[in-house]
Protein backbone atom coordinates (compact mmCIF):
# COMPACT_ATOMS: atom_id res chain seq x y z
CA UNK A 1 0.00 0.00 0.00
CA UNK A 2 1.53 3.44 -0.80
CA UNK A 3 0.64 6.66 1.21
CA UNK A 4 -1.02 9.24 -0.99
CA UNK A 5 1.98 11.69 -0.13
CA UNK A 6 4.35 9.49 -1.73
CA UNK A 7 2.99 8.75 -5.15
CA UNK A 8 2.07 12.61 -5.28
CA UNK A 9 5.59 13.35 -4.54
CA UNK A 10 6.82 11.71 -7.62
CA UNK A 11 3.68 12.53 -9.77
CA UNK A 12 3.16 16.25 -9.65
CA UNK A 13 6.04 18.27 -9.36
CA UNK A 14 5.63 21.79 -7.09
CA UNK A 15 3.08 23.79 -9.09
CA UNK A 16 4.56 22.76 -12.64
CA UNK A 17 2.94 19.89 -14.44
CA UNK A 18 2.18 15.73 -13.97
CA UNK A 19 4.94 13.28 -14.65
CA UNK A 20 3.56 11.12 -17.77
CA UNK A 21 4.92 8.21 -19.56
CA UNK A 22 3.74 7.97 -23.22
CA UNK A 23 4.45 4.56 -24.77
CA UNK A 24 4.21 4.50 -28.67
CA UNK A 25 5.71 7.48 -30.50
CA UNK A 26 4.17 6.81 -33.46
CA UNK A 27 0.75 9.55 -35.26
CA UNK A 28 -0.42 8.90 -31.78
CA UNK A 29 2.17 8.86 -29.05
CA UNK A 30 4.36 11.67 -30.08
CA UNK A 31 1.26 14.10 -30.66
CA UNK A 32 -0.53 13.10 -27.28
CA UNK A 33 3.60 13.19 -25.43
CA UNK A 34 4.11 16.76 -27.46
CA UNK A 35 0.71 17.94 -26.71
CA UNK A 36 0.93 17.24 -22.44
CA UNK A 37 3.97 18.87 -22.65
CA UNK A 38 2.63 22.16 -24.29
CA UNK A 39 0.22 21.40 -21.50
CA UNK A 40 2.67 21.52 -18.69
CA UNK A 41 3.55 18.34 -18.02
CA UNK A 42 6.90 16.59 -17.61
CA UNK A 43 6.67 13.70 -20.74
CA UNK A 44 9.36 10.61 -21.47
CA UNK A 45 8.42 9.13 -24.81
CA UNK A 46 9.05 5.54 -24.45
CA UNK A 47 9.39 3.99 -28.04
CA UNK A 48 11.68 0.68 -28.69
CA UNK A 49 13.02 1.91 -32.39
CA UNK A 50 15.81 3.27 -31.74
CA UNK A 51 16.39 4.98 -35.19
CA UNK A 52 12.98 7.08 -34.48
CA UNK A 53 14.32 7.83 -31.07
CA UNK A 54 17.99 9.00 -32.41
CA UNK A 55 15.68 10.92 -34.91
CA UNK A 56 13.16 12.33 -33.10
CA UNK A 57 16.21 13.45 -30.00
CA UNK A 58 18.39 15.26 -32.63
CA UNK A 59 14.96 17.11 -33.48
CA UNK A 60 13.95 15.54 -36.50
CA UNK A 61 9.79 15.10 -36.87
CA UNK A 62 9.28 11.62 -38.65
CA UNK A 63 5.79 12.52 -39.31
CA UNK A 64 3.71 15.45 -41.18
CA UNK A 65 1.72 17.19 -38.72
CA UNK A 66 1.14 21.02 -38.20
CA UNK A 67 2.48 22.59 -35.19
CA UNK A 68 4.04 19.28 -34.17
CA UNK A 69 8.04 20.55 -34.99
CA UNK A 70 7.31 24.06 -32.98
CA UNK A 71 5.97 21.97 -29.67
CA UNK A 72 8.93 19.38 -30.44
CA UNK A 73 11.57 22.15 -30.79
CA UNK A 74 9.78 24.14 -27.64
CA UNK A 75 9.70 21.25 -25.15
CA UNK A 76 12.04 18.93 -25.90
CA UNK A 77 14.98 18.41 -23.49
CA UNK A 78 12.78 20.12 -21.02
CA UNK A 79 8.69 18.76 -20.60
CA UNK A 80 9.68 16.32 -23.18
CA UNK A 81 12.62 13.65 -23.61
CA UNK A 82 12.60 10.50 -25.26
CA UNK A 83 14.29 7.15 -24.07
CA UNK A 84 13.91 3.39 -24.99
CA UNK A 85 13.86 2.47 -20.72
CA UNK A 86 10.35 1.49 -20.32
CA UNK A 87 10.76 0.44 -16.88
CA UNK A 88 12.61 3.52 -15.90
CA UNK A 89 10.31 5.88 -17.59
CA UNK A 90 7.22 3.95 -15.81
CA UNK A 91 9.07 4.32 -12.09
CA UNK A 92 9.35 7.99 -12.61
CA UNK A 93 6.11 8.36 -13.77
CA UNK A 94 2.21 9.16 -12.32
CA UNK A 95 0.39 8.12 -15.75
CA UNK A 96 1.70 5.61 -18.26
CA UNK A 97 -0.25 6.28 -21.27
CA UNK A 98 0.16 3.35 -24.06
CA UNK A 99 -0.21 4.36 -27.39
CA UNK A 100 1.88 1.43 -29.30
CA UNK A 101 0.47 -0.11 -32.30
CA UNK A 102 -2.88 -2.28 -32.69
CA UNK A 103 -2.77 -3.23 -36.22
CA UNK A 104 -5.21 -6.09 -37.60
CA UNK A 105 -4.54 -10.00 -37.56
CA UNK A 106 -5.03 -12.33 -40.54
CA UNK A 107 -8.23 -12.80 -39.44
CA UNK A 108 -8.71 -8.81 -38.84
CA UNK A 109 -8.99 -8.29 -35.18
CA UNK A 110 -6.81 -6.18 -32.97
CA UNK A 111 -3.43 -7.67 -32.46
CA UNK A 112 -2.64 -6.40 -29.32
CA UNK A 113 0.90 -8.51 -28.57
CA UNK A 114 2.47 -5.06 -28.67
CA UNK A 115 -0.38 -3.48 -25.83
CA UNK A 116 0.02 -7.06 -23.94
CA UNK A 117 4.26 -6.83 -24.02
CA UNK A 118 4.20 -3.21 -22.45
CA UNK A 119 1.89 -4.14 -19.85
CA UNK A 120 3.37 -6.89 -19.01
CA UNK A 121 6.80 -4.58 -18.43
CA UNK A 122 5.12 -1.87 -16.59
CA UNK A 123 3.98 -4.60 -13.72
CA UNK A 124 7.45 -5.08 -12.81
CA UNK A 125 8.15 -1.11 -12.83
CA UNK A 126 5.30 -0.13 -10.29
CA UNK A 127 7.20 2.01 -7.23
CA UNK A 128 4.11 3.92 -6.13
CA UNK A 129 0.43 4.36 -7.27
CA UNK A 130 0.31 4.52 -11.10
CA UNK A 131 -2.48 4.81 -13.66
CA UNK A 132 -2.21 2.86 -17.08
CA UNK A 133 -3.93 4.34 -19.63
CA UNK A 134 -4.90 2.97 -22.63
CA UNK A 135 -3.98 5.66 -25.43
CA UNK A 136 -3.92 3.32 -28.54
CA UNK A 137 -7.73 1.96 -29.80
CA UNK A 138 -8.44 -0.76 -28.48
CA UNK A 139 -11.50 -3.40 -28.28
CA UNK A 140 -13.85 -3.25 -25.32
CA UNK A 141 -12.47 -5.84 -22.55
CA UNK A 142 -9.10 -4.66 -23.09
CA UNK A 143 -8.68 -2.70 -19.84
CA UNK A 144 -9.62 -6.06 -17.77
CA UNK A 145 -6.78 -7.71 -19.72
CA UNK A 146 -4.16 -5.16 -18.95
CA UNK A 147 -4.96 -5.63 -15.31
CA UNK A 148 -4.92 -9.60 -15.13
CA UNK A 149 -1.35 -9.26 -16.93
CA UNK A 150 0.02 -6.60 -14.36
CA UNK A 151 -1.47 -8.61 -11.87
CA UNK A 152 0.05 -12.30 -13.13
CA UNK A 153 3.19 -9.97 -12.75
CA UNK A 154 2.89 -9.98 -9.25
CA UNK A 155 1.79 -5.53 -8.66
CA UNK A 156 -0.04 -5.14 -5.92
CA UNK A 157 -3.71 -4.89 -6.70
CA UNK A 158 -3.92 -1.38 -5.07
CA UNK A 159 -0.85 0.29 -6.91
CA UNK A 160 -2.22 0.38 -9.93
CA UNK A 161 -5.71 1.36 -11.84
CA UNK A 162 -6.39 1.07 -16.00
CA UNK A 163 -8.06 3.78 -17.31
CA UNK A 164 -9.24 4.29 -20.97
CA UNK A 165 -8.66 7.63 -22.78
CA UNK A 166 -9.27 7.21 -26.53
CA UNK A 167 -8.12 9.59 -28.70
CA UNK A 168 -10.06 11.37 -32.03
CA UNK A 169 -7.00 13.02 -33.64
CA UNK A 170 -7.17 13.44 -37.23
CA UNK A 171 -3.91 12.61 -39.21
CA UNK A 172 -2.85 16.32 -40.59
CA UNK A 173 -4.48 17.94 -37.86
CA UNK A 174 -4.08 15.32 -35.09
CA UNK A 175 -2.42 18.65 -32.99
CA UNK A 176 -5.44 20.65 -32.67
CA UNK A 177 -7.56 18.39 -32.55
CA UNK A 178 -5.84 16.84 -29.11
CA UNK A 179 -5.79 20.60 -27.71
CA UNK A 180 -9.16 21.41 -29.24
CA UNK A 181 -10.65 18.45 -28.76
CA UNK A 182 -14.99 18.28 -29.22
CA UNK A 183 -14.50 15.94 -25.81
CA UNK A 184 -12.46 14.19 -23.85
CA UNK A 185 -13.49 11.02 -22.74
CA UNK A 186 -12.34 9.11 -19.24
CA UNK A 187 -12.81 5.68 -18.98
CA UNK A 188 -11.77 5.37 -15.29
CA UNK A 189 -13.10 2.55 -12.92
CA UNK A 190 -12.17 4.40 -9.37
CA UNK A 191 -12.14 7.96 -8.44
CA UNK A 192 -8.72 7.80 -8.01
CA UNK A 193 -7.62 7.13 -11.65
CA UNK A 194 -10.49 9.44 -12.58
CA UNK A 195 -9.34 12.49 -10.60
CA UNK A 196 -5.48 11.96 -11.76
CA UNK A 197 -6.76 11.81 -15.43
CA UNK A 198 -8.97 14.83 -14.68
CA UNK A 199 -5.55 16.78 -13.50
CA UNK A 200 -3.86 15.74 -16.33
CA UNK A 201 -6.80 17.44 -18.55
CA UNK A 202 -7.26 20.45 -15.88
CA UNK A 203 -5.38 22.77 -18.13
CA UNK A 204 -7.77 22.35 -21.41
CA UNK A 205 -11.20 21.64 -19.50
CA UNK A 206 -10.25 24.82 -16.54
CA UNK A 207 -9.76 27.09 -19.81
CA UNK A 208 -6.10 28.14 -18.81
CA UNK A 209 -4.40 26.87 -21.31
CA UNK A 210 -6.30 28.89 -23.81
CA UNK A 211 -5.49 32.03 -22.01
CA UNK A 212 -2.18 31.32 -22.05
CA UNK A 213 -0.19 33.72 -25.05
CA UNK A 214 1.68 30.90 -26.74
CA UNK A 215 -1.35 28.59 -26.92
CA UNK A 216 -1.51 26.65 -30.20
CA UNK A 217 -4.04 28.47 -32.31
CA UNK A 218 -7.58 27.89 -32.25
CA UNK A 219 -9.30 25.98 -35.33
CA UNK A 220 -12.18 27.71 -36.37
CA UNK A 221 -15.63 25.74 -34.89
CA UNK A 222 -13.79 24.58 -32.03
CA UNK A 223 -15.69 24.92 -28.72
CA UNK A 224 -13.72 26.16 -25.65
CA UNK A 225 -13.24 24.59 -22.77
CA UNK A 226 -14.10 21.05 -24.23
CA UNK A 227 -16.07 18.72 -21.43
CA UNK A 228 -14.90 16.10 -20.25
CA UNK A 229 -16.50 12.88 -20.25
CA UNK A 230 -16.16 10.12 -17.26
CA UNK A 231 -17.24 6.62 -18.41
CA UNK A 232 -16.38 2.88 -17.24
CA UNK A 233 -13.15 1.73 -19.18
CA UNK A 234 -15.94 -0.74 -21.15
CA UNK A 235 -18.16 2.24 -22.22
CA UNK A 236 -15.00 4.32 -23.48
CA UNK A 237 -13.30 1.70 -25.63
CA UNK A 238 -16.76 1.32 -27.14
CA UNK A 239 -16.80 5.30 -27.77
CA UNK A 240 -14.06 4.91 -29.67
CA UNK A 241 -14.82 2.02 -32.13
CA UNK A 242 -18.40 3.35 -32.71
CA UNK A 243 -17.00 6.61 -33.23
CA UNK A 244 -14.92 5.37 -36.25
CA UNK A 245 -17.14 3.02 -37.13
CA UNK A 246 -20.14 5.66 -37.25
CA UNK A 247 -17.85 8.30 -39.26
CA UNK A 248 -17.00 5.47 -41.64
CA UNK A 249 -20.83 4.72 -42.18
CA UNK A 250 -20.94 8.25 -42.77
CA UNK A 251 -18.41 7.72 -45.98
CA UNK A 252 -19.82 4.59 -47.29
CA UNK A 253 -23.37 6.30 -47.05
CA UNK A 254 -22.87 9.06 -49.37
CA UNK A 255 -20.89 7.32 -51.29
CA UNK A 256 -23.73 4.84 -51.94
CA UNK A 257 -25.91 7.62 -52.79
CA UNK A 258 -23.55 9.00 -54.92
CA UNK A 259 -23.71 5.34 -57.31
CA UNK A 260 -27.19 6.22 -57.29
CA UNK A 261 -26.59 9.59 -58.23
CA UNK A 262 -24.93 8.44 -61.68
CA UNK A 263 -27.20 6.13 -62.39
CA UNK A 264 -29.89 8.50 -62.60
CA UNK A 265 -28.19 11.88 -63.33
CA UNK A 266 -28.90 13.42 -60.35
CA UNK A 267 -26.16 15.76 -58.09
CA UNK A 268 -24.67 14.42 -54.96
CA UNK A 269 -22.88 17.72 -54.09
CA UNK A 270 -27.02 18.95 -54.15
CA UNK A 271 -27.81 15.73 -52.52
CA UNK A 272 -25.28 16.32 -49.42
CA UNK A 273 -26.49 20.16 -49.51
CA UNK A 274 -29.95 18.80 -48.87
CA UNK A 275 -29.48 16.00 -46.40
CA UNK A 276 -26.46 18.25 -44.57
CA UNK A 277 -28.46 20.80 -43.76
CA UNK A 278 -30.65 18.68 -41.14
CA UNK A 279 -28.85 19.29 -38.03
CA UNK A 280 -29.18 15.42 -37.08
CA UNK A 281 -27.29 14.79 -39.66
CA UNK A 282 -24.89 17.59 -40.30
CA UNK A 283 -23.00 18.46 -43.24
CA UNK A 284 -19.14 17.07 -42.34
CA UNK A 285 -18.09 13.58 -43.39
CA UNK A 286 -20.71 13.85 -46.51
CA UNK A 287 -17.66 14.25 -49.41
CA UNK A 288 -18.22 11.20 -51.36
CA UNK A 289 -14.91 9.89 -53.16
CA UNK A 290 -12.75 6.84 -53.77
CA UNK A 291 -13.38 5.37 -50.24
CA UNK A 292 -12.00 5.94 -46.95
CA UNK A 293 -8.19 4.86 -45.86
CA UNK A 294 -5.32 5.41 -43.44
CA UNK A 295 -4.44 3.17 -40.44
CA UNK A 296 -7.70 4.05 -38.39
CA UNK A 297 -10.92 2.99 -40.19
CA UNK A 298 -10.03 0.28 -42.07
CA UNK A 299 -8.37 -1.58 -39.19
CA UNK A 300 -10.74 -0.24 -36.33
CA UNK A 301 -13.98 -1.24 -38.17
CA UNK A 302 -12.37 -4.71 -38.42
CA UNK A 303 -11.56 -4.85 -35.09
CA UNK A 304 -14.66 -3.58 -34.24
CA UNK A 305 -16.62 -6.36 -36.20
CA UNK A 306 -14.71 -8.90 -34.62
CA UNK A 307 -14.86 -8.24 -31.33
CA UNK A 308 -18.78 -7.73 -31.85
CA UNK A 309 -19.22 -11.49 -33.10
CA UNK A 310 -16.52 -12.62 -29.84
CA UNK A 311 -19.41 -11.00 -28.13
CA UNK A 312 -22.68 -12.65 -29.47
CA UNK A 313 -23.49 -10.23 -31.68
CA UNK A 314 -23.34 -9.86 -35.95
CA UNK A 315 -22.64 -6.49 -36.58
CA UNK A 316 -23.36 -7.19 -40.23
CA UNK A 317 -23.93 -3.48 -41.23
CA UNK A 318 -19.83 -2.97 -40.57
CA UNK A 319 -19.39 -5.99 -43.49
CA UNK A 320 -21.53 -3.34 -46.09
CA UNK A 321 -20.22 -0.24 -44.94
CA UNK A 322 -16.45 -2.31 -46.03
CA UNK A 323 -18.16 -3.66 -48.75
CA UNK A 324 -19.53 -0.13 -50.26
CA UNK A 325 -15.96 1.46 -49.43
CA UNK A 326 -14.02 -1.33 -51.49
CA UNK A 327 -16.62 -1.00 -54.40
CA UNK A 328 -15.90 2.12 -54.70
CA UNK A 329 -12.22 2.30 -55.35
CA UNK A 330 -13.69 -0.71 -58.22
CA UNK A 331 -16.14 1.82 -59.42
CA UNK A 332 -13.57 4.30 -59.81
CA UNK A 333 -11.36 2.10 -61.81
CA UNK A 334 -14.10 1.81 -64.11
CA UNK A 335 -14.81 4.96 -64.65
CA UNK A 336 -11.50 5.62 -65.33
CA UNK A 337 -11.55 2.63 -68.08
CA UNK A 338 -15.03 4.26 -69.54
CA UNK A 339 -13.19 7.81 -70.17
CA UNK A 340 -9.94 6.26 -71.65
CA UNK A 341 -11.22 3.05 -73.57
CA UNK A 342 -8.06 1.12 -73.19
CA UNK A 343 -5.44 1.24 -70.39
CA UNK A 344 -2.43 -0.62 -71.50
CA UNK A 345 0.31 1.96 -72.73
CA UNK A 346 -1.80 5.40 -71.21
CA UNK A 347 0.20 7.89 -69.89
CA UNK A 348 -1.49 9.23 -66.33
CA UNK A 349 -1.42 11.86 -64.25
CA UNK A 350 -1.75 11.14 -60.96
CA UNK A 351 -2.47 14.06 -58.22
CA UNK A 352 -2.58 12.38 -54.78
CA UNK A 353 -1.05 9.17 -52.83
CA UNK A 354 -1.83 10.16 -49.14
CA UNK A 355 -4.99 8.52 -47.82
CA UNK A 356 -6.12 12.43 -47.50
CA UNK A 357 -4.89 15.79 -47.93
CA UNK A 358 -2.27 17.02 -45.36
CA UNK A 359 -0.40 13.96 -44.33
CA UNK A 360 2.08 12.25 -45.29
CA UNK A 361 0.59 8.62 -44.28
CA UNK A 362 0.32 5.88 -47.14
CA UNK A 363 -1.33 3.27 -44.97
CA UNK A 364 -4.40 1.69 -46.92
CA UNK A 365 -4.16 5.02 -48.82
CA UNK A 366 -7.04 4.46 -52.12
CA UNK A 367 -4.82 6.54 -53.77
CA UNK A 368 -1.85 4.04 -53.55
CA UNK A 369 -4.14 0.98 -54.19
CA UNK A 370 -5.92 2.63 -57.27
CA UNK A 371 -1.90 3.46 -58.56
CA UNK A 372 -1.45 0.22 -58.41
CA UNK A 373 -3.86 -1.08 -60.07
CA UNK A 374 -3.25 0.96 -62.92
CA UNK A 375 0.13 -0.10 -63.22
CA UNK A 376 -0.87 -3.59 -63.26
CA UNK A 377 -3.07 -2.48 -66.34
CA UNK A 378 -0.47 -1.19 -68.16
CA UNK A 379 -0.28 2.26 -67.63
CA UNK A 380 2.39 4.70 -67.57
CA UNK A 381 2.41 6.93 -63.85
CA UNK A 382 3.40 10.10 -63.65
CA UNK A 383 2.71 11.04 -59.56
CA UNK A 384 2.93 14.19 -57.67
CA UNK A 385 2.23 14.62 -53.83
CA UNK A 386 3.11 17.01 -51.58
CA UNK A 387 4.03 15.26 -48.57
CA UNK A 388 3.56 11.36 -49.20
CA UNK A 389 6.10 10.85 -52.64
CA UNK A 390 9.12 9.60 -50.40
CA UNK A 391 7.04 6.80 -48.48
CA UNK A 392 5.37 5.81 -51.57
CA UNK A 393 8.21 4.82 -53.45
CA UNK A 394 9.63 2.56 -50.65
CA UNK A 395 6.41 0.44 -52.22
CA UNK A 396 5.73 1.89 -55.78
CA UNK A 397 8.48 1.09 -58.08
CA UNK A 398 7.74 0.31 -61.51
CA UNK A 399 6.41 2.43 -64.64
CA UNK A 400 5.96 5.29 -62.12
CA UNK A 401 7.68 8.41 -62.04
CA UNK A 402 7.32 10.82 -59.49
CA UNK A 403 7.82 14.39 -60.31
CA UNK A 404 7.71 17.53 -58.19
CA UNK A 405 4.28 19.33 -59.81
CA UNK A 406 0.95 19.28 -60.46
CA UNK A 407 1.45 20.35 -64.02
CA UNK A 408 4.78 17.95 -64.77
CA UNK A 409 1.93 15.60 -63.74
CA UNK A 410 -0.09 16.13 -66.51
CA UNK A 411 2.81 17.05 -69.01
CA UNK A 412 1.85 15.00 -71.83
CA UNK A 413 -0.57 12.81 -70.41
CA UNK A 414 -3.65 11.24 -71.81
CA UNK A 415 -5.74 11.79 -68.77
CA UNK A 416 -5.25 13.63 -65.27
CA UNK A 417 -6.87 11.84 -62.27
CA UNK A 418 -7.45 13.66 -58.65
CA UNK A 419 -6.85 10.88 -55.68
CA UNK A 420 -5.78 12.63 -52.88
CA UNK A 421 -8.21 15.47 -51.70
CA UNK A 422 -4.84 18.37 -51.21
CA UNK A 423 -6.12 21.74 -50.53
CA UNK A 424 -3.42 22.68 -53.73
CA UNK A 425 -4.97 20.24 -55.61
CA UNK A 426 -8.55 22.83 -55.74
CA UNK A 427 -6.76 25.54 -57.00
CA UNK A 428 -4.83 24.30 -60.44
CA UNK A 429 -4.41 27.22 -63.20
CA UNK A 430 -6.88 25.63 -65.62
CA UNK A 431 -5.78 27.70 -68.29
CA UNK A 432 -1.80 26.04 -68.01
CA UNK A 433 -2.98 22.34 -66.61
CA UNK A 434 -4.75 22.19 -70.12
CA UNK A 435 -1.42 22.93 -72.37
CA UNK A 436 0.15 20.22 -70.77
CA UNK A 437 -2.05 17.55 -71.11
CA UNK A 438 -2.23 15.70 -74.19
CA UNK A 439 -5.86 15.24 -74.07
CA UNK A 440 -8.18 17.64 -71.46
CA UNK A 441 -9.52 14.91 -69.66
CA UNK A 442 -9.63 15.20 -66.05
CA UNK A 443 -11.31 12.59 -64.06
CA UNK A 444 -11.45 13.75 -60.56
CA UNK A 445 -11.93 11.42 -57.40
CA UNK A 446 -12.32 14.26 -54.83
CA UNK A 447 -14.71 16.52 -56.59
CA UNK A 448 -12.62 19.46 -56.09
CA UNK A 449 -13.86 21.01 -59.02
CA UNK A 450 -17.25 22.41 -60.66
CA UNK A 451 -18.11 20.31 -63.50
CA UNK A 452 -19.97 22.92 -65.65
CA UNK A 453 -16.96 25.49 -64.77
CA UNK A 454 -14.31 22.70 -66.15
CA UNK A 455 -16.43 22.14 -69.23
CA UNK A 456 -16.42 25.90 -69.69
CA UNK A 457 -12.54 25.93 -69.47
CA UNK A 458 -12.42 23.16 -72.26
CA UNK A 459 -12.09 20.25 -69.83
CA UNK A 460 -13.52 16.43 -70.34
CA UNK A 461 -14.21 16.12 -66.34
CA UNK A 462 -15.42 13.05 -65.19
CA UNK A 463 -15.53 12.78 -60.82
CA UNK A 464 -17.79 10.95 -58.31
CA UNK A 465 -22.00 11.24 -58.21
CA UNK A 466 -22.08 13.30 -60.68
CA UNK A 467 -22.48 13.58 -64.53
CA UNK A 468 -19.27 13.73 -66.59
CA UNK A 469 -19.42 17.34 -68.58
CA UNK A 470 -17.69 18.32 -71.54
CA UNK A 471 -17.01 21.09 -73.55
CA UNK A 472 -19.50 20.22 -76.29
CA UNK A 473 -22.38 19.60 -73.21
CA UNK A 474 -21.46 23.70 -71.64
CA UNK A 475 -22.34 26.62 -74.44
CA UNK A 476 -19.41 29.09 -74.65
CA UNK A 477 -17.15 26.38 -73.38
CA UNK A 478 -13.41 26.10 -75.38
CA UNK A 479 -13.60 23.47 -77.38
CA UNK A 480 -10.56 21.04 -77.40
CA UNK A 481 -10.17 21.64 -81.21
CA UNK A 482 -9.85 25.62 -81.07
CA UNK A 483 -6.98 25.40 -78.01
CA UNK A 484 -5.42 22.79 -79.78
CA UNK A 485 -5.35 25.43 -83.12
CA UNK A 486 -4.22 28.31 -80.43
CA UNK A 487 -1.66 25.46 -79.49
CA UNK A 488 -0.49 24.26 -82.99
C1 LIG B 1 -1.39 3.20 -33.49
C2 LIG B 1 -2.63 2.59 -34.06
O1 LIG B 1 -2.55 2.64 -35.47
C3 LIG B 1 -3.81 3.38 -33.61
O2 LIG B 1 -5.01 2.73 -34.00
C4 LIG B 1 -3.79 3.42 -32.13
O3 LIG B 1 -4.86 4.22 -31.70
C5 LIG B 1 -2.48 4.00 -31.62
O4 LIG B 1 -1.39 3.27 -32.11
P1 LIG B 1 0.01 5.00 -34.57
O5 LIG B 1 0.58 5.99 -33.66
O6 LIG B 1 -0.24 5.32 -35.98
O7 LIG B 1 -1.32 4.51 -33.98
O8 LIG B 1 0.94 3.70 -34.47
P2 LIG B 1 2.35 3.57 -35.13
O9 LIG B 1 2.57 4.67 -36.08
O10 LIG B 1 2.42 2.15 -35.53
O11 LIG B 1 3.32 3.82 -33.87
C6 LIG B 1 3.43 2.90 -32.83
C7 LIG B 1 4.78 3.18 -32.16
O12 LIG B 1 4.92 2.31 -31.07
C8 LIG B 1 5.95 2.94 -33.11
O13 LIG B 1 6.81 4.03 -33.06
C9 LIG B 1 6.62 1.69 -32.53
O14 LIG B 1 8.02 1.72 -32.69
C10 LIG B 1 6.24 1.81 -31.06
N1 LIG B 1 6.22 0.54 -30.33
C11 LIG B 1 5.51 -0.52 -30.84
C12 LIG B 1 6.91 0.45 -29.11
O15 LIG B 1 7.53 1.40 -28.68
N2 LIG B 1 6.85 -0.72 -28.42
C13 LIG B 1 6.18 -1.81 -28.89
O16 LIG B 1 6.18 -2.85 -28.22
C14 LIG B 1 5.49 -1.70 -30.13
C1 LIG C 1 -10.01 9.10 -38.40
C2 LIG C 1 -11.05 9.75 -37.49
O1 LIG C 1 -11.57 10.91 -38.13
C3 LIG C 1 -10.40 10.16 -36.17
O2 LIG C 1 -11.36 10.70 -35.31
C4 LIG C 1 -9.77 8.92 -35.54
O3 LIG C 1 -9.12 9.26 -34.33
C5 LIG C 1 -8.77 8.30 -36.47
O4 LIG C 1 -9.38 7.99 -37.73
P1 LIG C 1 -8.07 9.89 -39.98
O5 LIG C 1 -8.09 8.46 -40.40
O6 LIG C 1 -6.77 10.52 -39.63
O7 LIG C 1 -9.04 10.07 -38.68
O8 LIG C 1 -8.66 10.77 -41.17
P2 LIG C 1 -10.12 11.26 -41.59
O9 LIG C 1 -10.05 12.70 -41.79
O10 LIG C 1 -11.15 10.71 -40.70
O11 LIG C 1 -10.27 10.57 -43.06
C6 LIG C 1 -10.29 9.17 -43.10
C7 LIG C 1 -10.50 8.76 -44.56
O12 LIG C 1 -11.83 9.10 -44.98
C8 LIG C 1 -9.56 9.45 -45.54
O13 LIG C 1 -9.17 8.53 -46.54
C9 LIG C 1 -10.43 10.56 -46.14
O14 LIG C 1 -10.01 10.90 -47.46
C10 LIG C 1 -11.79 9.88 -46.16
N1 LIG C 1 -12.93 10.79 -46.10
C11 LIG C 1 -13.09 11.59 -45.02
C12 LIG C 1 -13.86 10.76 -47.13
O15 LIG C 1 -13.70 10.04 -48.11
N2 LIG C 1 -14.95 11.56 -47.04
C13 LIG C 1 -15.15 12.40 -45.98
O16 LIG C 1 -16.14 13.12 -45.97
C14 LIG C 1 -14.19 12.42 -44.94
Amino acid sequence: MFLDGEWSLCSVRKGVGMHIAVVGSGYVGLVAGACFADLGHDVILVDNDQQKLEALKSGQVPIHENFLLELLQRHRGRGLNFTDDLQQAVRASAAIFIAVGTPPTEQGEADLSYVESVASSISGAINGYKVVVEKSTVPVYTSDWIRKIILRNAAPPDSFDVASNPEFLREGTAVTDFLYPDRIVVGADSDRSASLLREIYAPLTDGSYYRRPDAIPQPGGSRIPPPLIVTSTMSAELIKHASNAFLAMKISFINAVASICESVGANVQQVCQGIGSDSRIGPRFLNPGIGYGGSCFPKDLMAFRAVARECGYEFRLLDEVMRINEEQRHRFLRKIRSALWTLRGKRLGVLGLAFKGGTDDIRESPAVLLVQALLQEGCKIAAYDPAAAERAREILNSNIEFVSSAYEAASGADALLILTEWDEFAALDLNRLHKQLKYPIVIDGRNLYDPGAMAVQGFTYYSVGRTAATPETQPGAVSPSSRKLKKS
